[in-house]
């Protein structure tokens, strides 16, 4: 692996050559550097020197963690000097100096400059989820070596869900032999198919699973490039899979398993077979956390488990949230008893949450907040800023996603020290790659770079120092470069940026129009209140950004225009999202009416689009009049058959 990539960098060295290459090239952007007369061709002699008393002095005053990674890179025209406190800053300096090497080229040279750079924080992450899609060890080397370039230090594998575990266990064979495989490749055919699963060996057997020699190999070339594997080991909730190996760990109804998500929390063996898992997984990977997921468990079995009642009796607890927090619990001990620290996501708060838990924030930034201010030490990986999996340009031209729309200036923009009063207890943050809709390593690495870049530097460099328009450009050249060495970034080049529309006022007959609703929107996203649907304000390539209205329901609204208009259309846009259950209207009813208690109803307006099953659309459905005398309309959309269940959206109502 090592070999092939090194052949790679060399091949590809002359593609960014230019005359001088200094550091204003990097990413993550360096604390601080000082430029000096003189170039260094590529090639001249590196010094390093370790644990010097000069070097500690530059940098008394940094935090622990810091230190850790700081270094001092000095270039002068016939040698090159790296200082750091320990081998992780000298690593640190040796990326940036391979860096800059590969930017200008076997023939380009070096500007004459020092360097003294350190992380912001401590935890720079990306997560990537092998159980949607299974993509093999080589993939992870490869990824590493990114990683490593972008100075991120902690690579989180989501190694087991509902679509398969990933990883060997001994002490319970089925979950490789079993729980790794399912009949269906992708992930959304699984997901339609069922949720059913394989044999290790069967003709159709799909995915796959780490073994252990695998992982410790994963782990190894990691820790060579001073990255820290976290694994993660889902409990409660996204264990379909662990429950049709194991079903004696489901909840029971009539004393028959119920094949929900979420492992039983009232059945003893649950802890036992998990702490034995734990065992297994902690003899691999030595990281300090280990991760146990802890999220978006249903609950809704274990309101009727009689184990689960049973539990929650004995132990005084309340309700579910309680007793998902009570065996939340077992395992913080269980792990804290091991020398480890629980990490779970912020789900994990509810019910209350374990003394030595840390959390990852990722529903919101608050969550992250709150828990920091209660002592827990936290890692920030909001949807908003660090889901990359989320569609990153035009959806239109972008395939497949989930979730909004996050373009690389969005995640530039986190600071995830925002709304902490005290960033103590605050690690850092990471990007997720949850994979549903990411089938293969191509993909993944089209969504997880360039934002990626954005992330490193946003967890490595200084607030006051990052600025969007800078980096951009930073950003284009990295993708040039990483594109030559045989990853295959999304081109920034060619971003087409948000949905043209939303920057565009719209001008009709109903601009600033009472609307009343007969329907509520939905509290999840009220757009502007009751100026949305009047306000000329279009809607950006998402529903998540502020300007599109959601109804959890059908719509229905009356318009007051003030006064009669001549009115010859009367129509809506509308945004759906498939995947993300957000549907168009099937049927539209309009009446209008000249004085606010006699209606007529227009012919219904019936959509004749569907949908794509995968990706947005986005469609004004409406109705033309003849110069119709109208003060009053009534637009109701109407979700019926199969559609009756997905949201509607909603950005202005248009009257011409
Ligand atoms: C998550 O995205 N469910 C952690
Ligand atoms: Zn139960």
């Amino acid at each position: 692996m090592k070999k092939v990539f090194s052949l790679l960098l060399c091949a590809a060295a002359c593609i960014c050559a230019k005359a001088q290459t200094g550091p204003d090239v990097l990413i993550p952007k360096p604390v601080s550097y000082t430029l000096s007369k003189g170039s260094a061709p590529v090639g001249v002699p590196v010094k390093e020197t370790i644990g010097s008393r000069k070097f500690a002095s530059a940098i008394k005053d940094l935090p622990e963690f810091a230190k850790k990674e700081a270094y001092r890179l000095t270039i002068g025209p016939k040698n090159i000097k790296i200082e750091a406190e320990g081998q992780t800053g000298a690593f640190r300096a040796r990326k940036t100096l391979e860096y800059l090497r590969a930017f200008a080229g076997e023939e380009g040279s070096l500007q004459c400059c020092q360097i003294l750079d350190y992380p912001r924080f401590a935890h720079r992450g990306l997560m990537f989820d092998l159980s949607r899609h299974f993509y093999g060890k080589d993939f992870i080397f490869k990824e590493i070596d990114l990683m490593a370039l972008l100075k991120m230090n902690v690579l989180h594998l989501h190694l087991t869900d509902d679509a398969g575990w990933r990883l060997q266990i001994d002490g319970y064979p089925l979950l490789a032999s079993r729980a790794a495989w399912r009949p269906q490749l992708l992930w959304a055919d699984w997901d339609e198919g069922g949720h059913n699963y394989s044999q290790e060996g069967a003709p159709d057997a799909f995915g796959g699973y780490l073994t252990k020699e695998d992982a410790r190999e994963i782990v190894a070339y990691a820790a060579e490039r001073h990255i820290t594997v976290i694994p993660e080991i889902e409990l409660p909730g996204h264990s379909l899979e662990v429950l049709r190996a194991y079903p004696e760990l489901a909840c029971t109804r009539d004393g028959e398993p119920v094949f929900t998500s979420d492992l039983c929390p009232g059945n003893d063996l649950v802890i036992k077979v998990f702490q034995d898992i734990l065992d297994e997984v902690m003899d691999i990977f030595p990281s300090e956390f280990i991760h146990i997921g802890g999220d978006e468990a249903g609950m809704g079995a274990w309101r009727e488990c009689p184990r689960c009642q049973e539990r929650m009796r004995r132990h005084g607890l309340a309700d579910t949230d309680a007793l998902q927090s009570w065996l939340i619990r077992q395992f913080d001990s269980y792990l804290a008893s091991k020398g480890r620290r629980l990490l779970g996501w912020d789900e994990i708060m509810q019910g209350g949450l374990a003394p030595g838990a840390a959390v990852m924030s990722w529903r919101g930034t608050e969550q992250g907040i709150e828990a920091a201010a209660s002592g827990h030490d936290v890692i920030m990986s909001p949807t908003t800023y660090c889901y990359i999996n989320r569609n990153q340009d035009s959806p239109l031209e972008n395939g497949e996603f989930v979730g909004g729309y996050l373009p690389i200036s969005g995640v530039y923009s986190y600071d995830p020290a925002q709304g902490f009063s005290n960033t103590e207890h605050l690690l850092g943050l990471q990007g997720n790659l949850w994979a549903e809709h990411i089938p293969t390593v191509e993909n993944l690495e089209y969504k997880a770079f360039p934002r990626a870049f954005a992330l490193a530097e946003v967890g490595w460099t200084p607030q006051e120092l990052r600025e969007f328009e800078e980096f951009r450009p930073r950003a284009v050249s990295l993708v040039k470069y990483i594109s030559s060495i045989g990853y295959s970034p999304f081109n920034l080049e060619r971003e087409l940026g948000e949905r043209p529309e939303s920057g565009v006022a719209l001008q009709h007959l109903a601009l600033g129009a009472k609307v009343t609703y007969n329907i509520q929107w939905s509290p999840k996203y009220p757009a502007e209140g009751a100026e949305s649907l009047t306000n000329g304000v279009q809607g950006g390539w998402t529903y998540v950004g502020g300007r599109w209205q959601g109804f959890e329901s059908d719509m229905d609204v009356t318009i007051d225009l003030g006064q009669t208009k001549t009115v010859n259309f009367i129509g809506a846009h509308f945004l759906a999202n498939i995947g993300d259950w957000v549907g168009l209207p099937q049927r539209l009813e309009i009446s209008v009416s000249a004085d606010g208690a006699n209606f007529v109803l227009l012919p219904p307006v019936l959509c004749q689009v569907n949908a794509p099953a995968r990706g947005s659309c986005y469609l004004l459905l409406g109705s033309f009049l003849d110069n119709a005398q109208v003060r009053f309309v009534r637009f109701k959309a109407l979700r019926t058959g199969k559609l009756h269940e997905d949201w509607i959206f909603t950005d202005e109502i248009i009257i011409k």
